[in-house]
């Protein structure tokens, strides 16, 4: 691959392996992980439950380390970063929505969504103005003094997901981002999703069981016990194969 090339990519995963636990209860759960996340695209990875998904983008978030192999995101050695560095680097650059959606309970949806810009050193003012217009494009700009436990869990997954494009960050690293989301919502944040990609060529990273959402992708990536088994390109030619329609949900 080209120089050029290597730039395109927001992610690059070469080689990566993790294992959990110790002598007989070691679970080699990553195999040798090969994978390209291209600038400009939604890439998508899907897979059975427990195939190494979640582990995978935590890596590639920098939020867990790799045993063995190579990795550079946006165009950075994440091995030869401290975990200072990473967590900075993670804090500017890349959006990250969890399968658990992670809000700080404590907190109402503005002020959770500001967090990231305040991390950067953002004005509170300014902070919560950017917070409430993300807030208003995933349909919640009248819960923006709300809770989250005063939220559904669909709402509570938008405002997560407003959290992790408030600070327009390059990657953004989705897991399960619709699950919780009726077709309207789901509808609208994969357009937001699409708007992020493609309109200011940067990357989106979702894993997903949700096949309402596949003829979003362009990249589909399917993972089997901790390798990628099959990458589907997909385009108006090539729709989604019906066999990653069938994945085995939670
Ligand atoms: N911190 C951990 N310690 C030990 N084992 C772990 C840990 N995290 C994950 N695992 C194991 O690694 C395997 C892969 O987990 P992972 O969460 O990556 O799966 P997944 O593909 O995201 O599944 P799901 O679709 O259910 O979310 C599972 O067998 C899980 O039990
Ligand atoms: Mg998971």
């Amino acid at each position: 691959m080209s120089k050029a090339e290597t730039g395109r990519l927001a992610a690059h995963v070469k080689g990566i392996s993790k294992s959990f636990g110790d002598g007989g209860a070691r679970l080699q759960v990553l195999k040798e992980i090969e994978l390209e996340v291209r600038r400009g695209d939604i890439t998508m990875l899907v897979g059975p439950s427990g195939c190494g998904k979640t582990t995978l983008i935590s890596i590639i978030a920098g939020t867990l380390k790799a045993d063995a192999g190579e990795l550079q995101v946006l165009g950075q050695d994440l091995r030869k970063m401290s975990t200072a560095e990473i967590t900075r680097f993670r804090a500017q650059h890349i959006g990250f929505i969890f399968q658990s959606f992670n809000l700080i309970p404590t907190l109402s949806c503005v002020e959770n969504v500001s967090v990231p810009l305040l991390i950067q050193g953002v004005s509170a003012s300014k902070a919560e103005k950017r917070a409430k217009e993300v807030l208003d494009q995933v349909g919640l700009g009248e819960r923006t003094k709300h809770r989250p436990s005063q939220l559904s869990g669909g709402q509570q997954q938008r405002v997560a997901i407003a959290r992790a494009l408030v600070h327009e960050p390059e990657l953004i690293i989705c897991d399960e981002p619709t699950a919780a989301l009726d077709a309207k919502n789901g509808h609208v944040v994969m357009e937001l999703f699409e708007h992020v990609a493609r309109g200011k060529d940067r990357a989106v990273l979702i894993v997903t069981h949700d096949n309402r959402i596949f003829h979003h992708a362009n990249r589909i990536a399917n993972m089997d016990d901790g390798r990628v088994v099959e990458i589907h390109d997909v385009d108006a030619d090539n729709p989604p194969p019906e066999h990653l329609k069938h994945v085995e949900r939670l």
